[in-house]
């Protein structure tokens, strides 16, 4: 897909059919969010990439916005240390931001959709995929071909109108 229409066509992808994504593929898109700038290149960042299916489940159970997840061939899960100073807080999050969106591009630019989630409980999460203390799992990313429809351009998305956020020169 040529990136404009990787850029139109991504969306929050919840549904998945049973294909799996190929090995090559999913470190594609992993290797995406390795390639995402980061504050002061801190890369402070870790991904763990779950395909088995009892994990999957599991990790559904992490947050009441991850019901998406035990039905995905893989999910992603971002990690970020504690942050050692207050004003890590917000570049942290910001890279964690960059990486999620590279990958989700490079997932649809391969027709692969993907779908974000939160994490609430960190305790299950660390059960889960045994992350050490100092660490938080900040977001997942479910990943999986869609069930609904393919990915396709969407000609009218569901934003703001574009000349209500724009401004051109002042506000
Ligand atoms: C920081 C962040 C957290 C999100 N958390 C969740 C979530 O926990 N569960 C979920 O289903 N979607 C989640 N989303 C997806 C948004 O709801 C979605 O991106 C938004 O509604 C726009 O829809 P689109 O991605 O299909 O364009 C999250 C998105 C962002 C950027």
């Amino acid at each position: 897909m040529e990136t404009w229409d990787a850029i139109r066509a991504r969306r929050n992808v919840r549904a998945y059919t049973d294909q799996p994504i190929d090995a090559a593929d999913l470190d594609r898109v992993l290797e995406a969010g390795w390639r995402a700038p980061s504050a002061s290149n801190r890369q402070r960042w870790e991904f763990i990439a779950v395909t088995d299916r009892p994990q999957l489940q599991a990790l559904g159970e992490v947050w009441m916005g991850a019901r998406h997840i035990p039905g995905a061939q893989a999910a992603i899960v971002l990690l970020i240390p504690v942050p050692e100073e207050e004003r890590f807080v917000v570049l942290d999050r910001y890279d964690l931001g960059q990486a999620t969106y590279a990958m989700m591009l490079a997932a649809a630019d391969l027709g692969i959709g993907s779908g974000h989630s939160s994490v609430g409980d960190q305790d299950r999460a660390r059960e889960i995929l045994g992350f050490p203390d100092g660490y938080i799992a900040a977001y997942m990313i479910g990943l999986g071909y869609p069930a609904d429809r393919p990915l396709r351009p969407i000609t009218k998305p569901d934003r703001r109108p574009f000349a209500e956020v724009v401004h051109r020169g002042r506000w």
